[in-house]
């Protein structure tokens, strides 16, 4: 099993990686430093982990608000902290985003994939007791009929700009193994949920809108189906390919759990009505059928009994447990939700979508 003494986590201040970071510090068996490298965007937030700020912040802990396509920048990380892992999270992760605006996923996710990958392989040529681990997406493999999973060797077949770019980096990342033998492995992962995602994904966003009396928007028919998986669980599948995994190899990770949206959104109206005490019916009355995601891949499955039978990792989280804490998470946070929401984010919404 590998150790590592530093770990760099780009994209710590967001959603998978904030949770990242707390769980790899409540881990009894990891006792190196990890460096938060991250630009900040509107889905950035350093709330996320101030409590891992004031335990372990400058002895073990450290921000560094670094944009992953400065080159420099990232060269600066390496020399003062002289990592041995990289574990890539930074992204420009919303689809309907890539779809409005796909430039900045372009910029960060497919350049400053490679600036990392180029200052990595600069900083550690030769080294063969480095890691540089790149977080995917089930995304970059399409769309699924209404049989099969994705396995490792479905091939690539991305249809948003986002999956694309997801594709792209993916690429990058075994070009880099395969070239210059950069020691690297890589996971693509199914829809995730739990604390500190951010308002703009399903599960956040019917959530505060049922807190809120607003219109609950299903897509379409709501007859897509994704995989959905607690944060918690595929950060343990990150861990364990990072430490267990075998060099240069792709794993599925995933929560063979498919659910439509529309049965989904019922089962979290039911738990928001029983953890809030509104009424279910009235929350009911909220969904609103909007106009489709254009291009909206219709199902996603994941396949992960690689990672299953190679590394022995395994879901810990039923669905119904999983939610309800998430449920319960939103709504005795109330302060972060007003805080991410009242920047950029809400300009954006505005902009983009109006009052909904
Ligand atoms: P997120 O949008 O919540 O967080 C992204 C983070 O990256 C933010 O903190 C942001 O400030 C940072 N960032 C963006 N551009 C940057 C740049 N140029 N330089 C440095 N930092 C930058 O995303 P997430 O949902 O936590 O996803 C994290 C990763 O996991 C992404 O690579 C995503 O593709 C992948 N992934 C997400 C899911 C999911 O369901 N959320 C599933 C599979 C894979
Ligand atoms: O599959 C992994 C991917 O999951 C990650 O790579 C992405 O970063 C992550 O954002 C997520 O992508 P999706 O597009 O599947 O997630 P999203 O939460 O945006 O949408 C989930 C489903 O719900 C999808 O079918 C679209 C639908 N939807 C979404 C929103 C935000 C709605 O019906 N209404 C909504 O308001």
């Amino acid at each position: 099993m590998r150790t590592f003494k530093t770990v760099v986590v780009t994209g710590g201040a967001g959603f998978i990686g904030s949770n990242l970071i707390h769980y790899l510090f409540e881990r009894p068996d990891f006792d190196g430093r990890i460096v938060n490298l991250d630009a900040l965007t509107y889905a950035g937030n350093l709330e996320s982990l101030a409590d891992i700020q004031q335990k372990h912040g400058g002895s073990r802990y450290f921000f560094e608000k670094v944009d992953i396509c400065d080159r420099n920048a990232v060269e600066r990380i390496f020399d003062a902290y002289c990592p041995d892992a990289i574990c890539h999270l930074a992204a420009e992760s919303h689809v309907d985003r890539s779809i409005l605006g796909p430039e900045a996923f372009i910029r960060t996710n497919v350049m400053g994939t490679f600036t990392l990958l180029d200052v990595a392989r600069g900083a550690w040529s030769g080294r063969t007791d480095v890691l540089f681990h790149h977080v995917s997406t089930d995304e970059v493999f399409g769309s699924l009929g209404e049989t099969g999973c994705f396995t490792e060797l479905t091939p690539y077949d991305p249809r948003s700009p986002y999956s694309a770019s997801k594709a792209s980096s993916d690429h990058l990342v075994q070009a880099y193994h395969h070239t210059y033998g950069l020691p690297i492995t890589l996971s693509n992962c199914s829809n995730n949920y739990g604390p500190y995602q951010f308002p703009e994904k399903l599960i956040p966003v019917m959530i505060l809108n049922m807190l809120e009396g607003k219109p609950l928007p299903v897509y379409g028919d709501g007859k897509n189906i994704r995989d959905w998986l607690y944060v918690e669980d595929h950060n343990s599948a990150v861990w364990t390919v990072m430490t267990s995994g075998r060099v240069g190899q792709t794993y599925n990770i995933g929560g063979e759990n498919e659910w439509e949206n529309i049965r989904l959104l019922d089962c979290l109206i039911g738990l928001v009505a029983e953890e809030s005490g509104k009424d279910v019916s009235a929350l009911r009355s909220l969904i609103t059928y909007v106009k489709d995601r254009p291009g909206h891949d219709r199902r996603y499955a994941i396949d992960c009994s690689k990672l299953k039978r190679e590394l022995g990792w395994k879901q810990s989280l039923g669905f119904d447990e999983g939610l309800r804490r998430t449920v319960r998470w939103y709504l005795d946070n109330p302060a972060w939700i007003a805080r991410v929401r009242s920047g950029e984010y809400r300009t954006w919404m505005e902009r983009n979508y109006g009052s909904r």
